[in-house]
């Protein structure tokens, strides 16, 4: 097992998330800063449903340190949620109905699953939502193709969000083991729906923004096939996480079996060294550090 990392919740850090950023700040590419920004618009509401799911069982945990580990799992979520919404305000400028997404998604989450689902169900989604997080830090960061050449504030946005995700990420995992004693095959079933689910709503999201930017149905068509090839094509984003998504379906899994992140020490190191997320998040750039 490799060394925890201390979950720190950092808060009040300024991303210049007002400054200049343009609409398409993902190497000026439609589809991928879309997308990315399809994922903004989900964290909001997502973490607070983790948060919930994950508060249905703080009376009867007992270790004091999982205590404190759930209580800096808040912080740390609360934060997320609070940077993103700063961010999507400016989707909202640009014409894109973030309310709408978002009371579409909180009804789902919170007035049909937490409302018919055993609190264990809804805790496994937590915890399997948590390691595909955390599976994404490692794709997002260790390949430092991906996010290489992309506005320096929106990359520092993701970079401190999946360190943080990187940090916590047994958080719900020992809360769903240890206290609710969530058994093998409904981990692994929480993993496959909340993987469908996520990557759904991703792309709904992101067709719904591609449509307000006014792009036809034949561009959008164009787009995805681009971007699908992208995300889930042969050397594709995500498939160069599947060897580490896949290890949860692994009977004794547990995330610190995981490798540590290299790109999480030099992140880590910068931000203690200058309390600048914007800094932390260039050195992770390609061909940085
Ligand atoms: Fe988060
Ligand atoms: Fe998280």
């Amino acid at each position: 097992m490799t060394s925890h990392a201390a979950i720190v919740p950092r808060e009040k850090l300024d991303f210049g998330l007002d400054g200049d950023i343009p609409r398409y700040w993902f190497e000026g590419d439609v589809f991928k800063s879309r997308y990315f920004d399809a994922l903004s618009t989900i964290f909001p509401e997502g973490e607070r449903y983790f948060i919930s799911c994950v508060r249905d069982y703080r009376d009867q945990i007992t270790d004091p340190q999982l205590l404190q580990d759930v209580k800096d799992f808040i912080r740390q979520e609360g934060q997320h949620g609070i940077v993103h919404s700063q961010y999507n305000d400016r989707l909202k400028r640009q014409g894109i109905d973030v309310d709408k997404l978002e009371a579409t998604q909180h009804h789902l989450m919170f007035n049909v699953l937490r409302k018919h689902l055993p609190a264990a169900v809804t805790l496994a989604d937590t915890a399997a939502a948590e390691h595909l997080t955390a599976t994404m830090a490692h794709m997002l960061f260790e390949r430092r193709d991906v996010l290489g050449k992309v506005d320096p504030r929106m990359r520092a946005m993701y970079a401190w969000h999946a360190m943080e995700e990187v940090e916590h990420k047994a958080v719900a995992f020992d809360v769903m083991q240890k206290v609710a004693k969530v058994g093998y095959l409904r981990r692994c079933f929480a993993l496959l729906l909340v993987t469908l689910g996520f990557n759904l709503n991703a792309l709904i999201s992101t067709r719904y923004m591609l449509k307000c930017d006014g792009y036809s149905r034949l561009q959008r068509w164009g787009m995805f096939a681009k971007g699908l090839w992208w995300l889930y094509g042969p050397g594709g984003v995500y498939m160069s996480m599947l060897g580490p998504y896949l290890q949860y379906l692994k009977p004794g899994f547990h995330p610190w079996q995981q490798s540590e992140l290299q790109s999480y020490r030099i992140w880590l190191d910068t931000f203690n060294r200058t309390g600048d997320p914007i800094a932390a998040g260039n050195v992770l750039q390609s061909g940085g550090a």
